[in-house]
């Protein structure tokens, strides 16, 4: 009888069980590289038994951040923080996941306990954080009151597909 309990196989991963621990963003990265908070946010989903523990929404370009407390994985240097991760996470029998992603036109928001509003001059004075020009398909606010994305070129789209080839290849 299979149930949540019960392993499966995926294209050659297996997994110890059917439970996975959706990506979360944490806010707590500095210039994109993962610390201790994320050791202990994603080491406890191992040690609780999980079977695939996903890493958060980790931008493949600095400006695909929507926060300046994302996790990145645009630039070699950040590839250690996250393998002693994944490699604990394997280490207690949990398979190491990542969602890697691009924030488009939600790019430059504050982080959740400082508003989840744009960036703007108020963060260079608190926190020495500047605001940044979002791209995204189109010029369309992500909301009202939010500045408009600057509209992607074909050079901006072959750009952000490469940083996602890019940094697919340091997650592996
Ligand atoms: C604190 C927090 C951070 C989240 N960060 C992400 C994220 O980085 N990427 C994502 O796709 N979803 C994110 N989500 C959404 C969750 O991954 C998940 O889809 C959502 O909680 C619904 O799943 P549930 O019905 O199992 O709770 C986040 C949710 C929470 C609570």
């Amino acid at each position: 009888m299979t149930t949540l309990l019960s392993a499966f196989t995926l294209r050659g991963v297996t997994f110890k069980n059917r439970i996975a621990i959706s990506p979360m963003s944490q806010y707590r990265a500095v210039d994109g590289y993962a610390n201790e908070w994320h050791r202990v946010h994603l080491g406890r989903f191992a040690l609780g038994g999980a079977g695939l523990v996903y890493a958060e929404a980790t931008a493949v370009e600095t400006d695909g951040r929507r926060t300046h407390g994302d996790l990145g994985l645009w630039e070699d240097g950040q590839i250690d923080g996250l393998k002693q991760i994944a490699t604990f996470l394997s280490q207690e029998g949990a398979v190491p996941g990542i969602q890697l992603g691009h924030a488009g036109r939600k790019a430059s928001e504050r982080r959740p306990w400082h508003g989840e509003t744009p960036v703007d001059d108020e963060d260079v004075a608190a926190r020495g954080e500047a605001p940044w020009t979002a791209i995204a398909p189109s010029p369309i606010p992500y909301a009202d009151g939010w500045p408009a994305p600057s509209e992607m070129t074909e050079s901006d789209i072959e750009r952000v597909i490469d940083s996602f080839g890019a940094a697919a290849r340091r997650s592996k």
